[in-house]
């Protein structure tokens, strides 16, 4: 366990996290909840590369977006003691960009790519290199003079971060040491988020609101983060000192977060494959256009957490809505809605030989 906490060095924090979620982060692998297998793994790479003395495997995180790619790679860095650098995939457009951020690497150091499905082709051949010999061709010159002289890297470790491993080359892929799928949170864990959150922010949650926050969290410690920070801003505009339950379902309604967690654009997909495709399948770019999300977001924000909750199938002629979907939206699913008994199975919802 190291005390002095990694330097931050580089382009800093994606955009879409806000600074102010940066003090809400786990600090270590302890404060790290859930992901048990994951972090069980990673502290003993961590340990026995620290032993060794050495820089630890390159590490591929994925998982849908808050579900803490990033608190990982900087608690992993804490870990071992040793700065770590943040870029992500679309920032590193030259190949001048990537000599310049290896080359600034100190031995054992994290490199820490985010969104690395989205490095362009070129910067992902020039990384090979140096992820299996710690080593970067330098092209000098041009034409047929062009000379490559390679050029020595320190021992580093990459940490890449990608919502979805489809979206990788298997080559980029394959030069991983560990990959590391991240799934969604418990309630019960997401619950022990909310009270750290609300511990860190000076917010008095009762435990049944707590609860609450974490039931509808979609299974992600941002959103729930997120959701405490609003509803605390309804406390503090009635003048309560702390939150209770029926100011937290309060709060959730007036931001429109229903009993199941999902939001205005959830209930917008479920809508649409229902109401305008009758039930589905429908493909993924006409459910995007009728609802005016990216196909993008939609598949790697929303999607995950519907399909995990039966609420949604993949088909391979587009998404269908369940019957659960129906239910719901309080519909009446048609007799024909296919797949719907083994969305009830597949997400625990019922027994088997019920329903
Ligand atoms: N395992 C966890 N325990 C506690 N808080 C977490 C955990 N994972 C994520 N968080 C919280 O959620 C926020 C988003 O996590 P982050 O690491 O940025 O997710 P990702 O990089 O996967 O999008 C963090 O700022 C942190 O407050
Ligand atoms: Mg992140």
């Amino acid at each position: 366990m190291t005390s002095t906490p990694p330097r931050l060095v580089g382009a800093g924090e994606s955009p879409d996290e806000p600074a102010h979620d940066t003090h809400l982060r786990p600090r270590s692998f302890d404060d790290y909840v859930g992901q048990k297998k994951v972090v069980d793994n990673l502290r003993v790479f961590c340990e026995a590369a620290r032993r060794r003395g050495e820089s630890m495997e390159h590490v591929l995180l994925w998982g849908p977006p808050g579900l803490g790619k990033t608190s990982l790679a900087t608690i992993i860095a804490r870990e071992m003691g040793v700065d770590i650098h943040v870029t992500s995939g679309p920032a590193v457009e030259k190949k001048g960009d990537l000599a310049g951020i290896l080359t600034s690497l100190k031995e054992r150091d994290v490199l820490f790519i985010d969104e690395i499905h989205r490095l362009s082709p070129v910067i992902e051949e020039n990384l090979y290199p140096a992820m299996e010999d710690f080593r970067f061709d330098v092209i000098i010159g041009e034409g047929p003079h062009a000379r490559s002289i390679p050029l020595a890297l320190p021992r580093f470790t990459l940490i890449g971060a990608t919502t979805r491993t489809g979206l990788l080359t298997g080559p980029l892929r394959d030069r991983f040491g560990y990959v590391a799928r991240l799934g969604f949170y418990t309630v019960e864990e997401l619950t022990h988020i909310v009270k750290r959150s609300a511990g860190i922010l000076s917010v008095p949650v009762h435990d049944d609101a707590a609860q609450e926050i974490a039931r509808r969290s979609r299974g992600t410690p941002r959103v729930a983060n997120r959701l405490l920070r609003r509803i605390r801003d309804f406390a503090e505009v009635e003048g309560r000192k702390d939150v209770a339950l029926p100011l937290a379902r309060a709060a959730l309604k007036r931001l429109e977060v229903d009993e199941k967690g999902f939001d205005e654009m959830d209930r917008a997909l479920l809508a649409a494959i229902v109401d305008k495709f009758g039930g589905g399948p429908v493909g993924l770019d006409t459910l995007a256009a009728s609802v005016g999300e990216e196909a993008q977001t939609i598949e790697d924000v929303y999607e995950p957490f519907l399909i995990q909750e039966g609420f949604l199938t993949r088909t391979p002629r587009g998404r269908t809505a369940t019957r659960l979907a129906y239910a719901h939206l309080g519909k009446t699913p048609p007799v024909t809605v296919t797949g719907a008994q083994d969305d009830l199975f597949t997400a625990g919802r019922l027994p088997p030989g019920e329903g």
